[in-house]
């Protein structure tokens, strides 16, 4: 059957492998109901798997790229979940954000692939949307103690940072005195397949 909007709808390989995992860190960060906003929500893949299998939460995709946009739109209208609503233009180094208060942040795959000042600018819209007890998960590649944690991260880190020297894969050291700078406390350091890790934060 003709569907006008297939071509719309991206797919990327690393998320559907991710999506899994990362879903399970989420049931135990994130509440039962309230409504999470996903930044840098890319494809819509993530946006979809996470708001089918927890239909407490009203999900609200975001992305600062309008391809990445239309592709969660499509995504959305695709499968009709009714907890997954439209994607806001969200850049996070754009203030104000479309959004005020909200129950969680997600964010998958972004603070490397954007300048450090993208990581700042998370942490603190973050720091004033989230309510104390409220979570922010972070999932991506991480150096640890000033090394990276597998060749292939090393080789990754030399590929970003060939093509923008302001991107780079994060020290987590770094990216945890941004988030306690925010009034973040780190509840969980998560290895994850491919040698990435989530670090679930928790607002005090
Ligand atoms: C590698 S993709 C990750 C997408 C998705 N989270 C995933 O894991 O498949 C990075 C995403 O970050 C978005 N992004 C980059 N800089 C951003 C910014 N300043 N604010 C919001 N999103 C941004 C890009 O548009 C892109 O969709």
């Amino acid at each position: 059957m003709n569907d006008p909007q297939a071509a719309q709808r991206l797919c990327a390989p690393a998320a559907e492998r991710n999506a899994a995992p990362i879903l399970e860190v989420l049931r135990g960060a994130l509440p039962a109901q309230g409504t999470v906003l996903e930044i840098a929500s890319g494809t819509g893949q993530h946006a979809v798997h996470f708001a089918s299998a927890l239909p407490g939460l009203t999900w609200q995709p975001s992305d600062a790229d309008a391809r990445a946009r239309a592709s969660i739109a499509a995504w959305r209208a695709h499968t009709g979940l009714a907890n997954l609503l439209e994607p806001l233009d969200l850049d996070v180094c754009r203030e104000p954000w479309p959004i005020e208060a909200v129950d969680a942040i997600v964010c998958i795959n972004m603070i490397h692939i954007a300048p450090w000042e993208a990581a700042r600018a998370l942490m603190k819209g973050a720091g004033v949307r989230i309510a104390e007890g409220g979570a922010l998960v972070l999932y991506g590649p991480y150096r640890r103690g000033g090394a990276h944690t597998a060749p292939s991260n090393e080789a990754f880190d030399a590929d970003l940072r060939a093509r923008d020297p302001s991107w780079g894969v994060r020290d987590m050291e770094d990216v945890e005195a941004l988030a306690q700078a925010q009034g973040f406390a780190c509840e969980a350091r998560v290895a994850m397949p491919a040698n990435n890790f989530c670090l679930v934060f928790r607002k005090r």
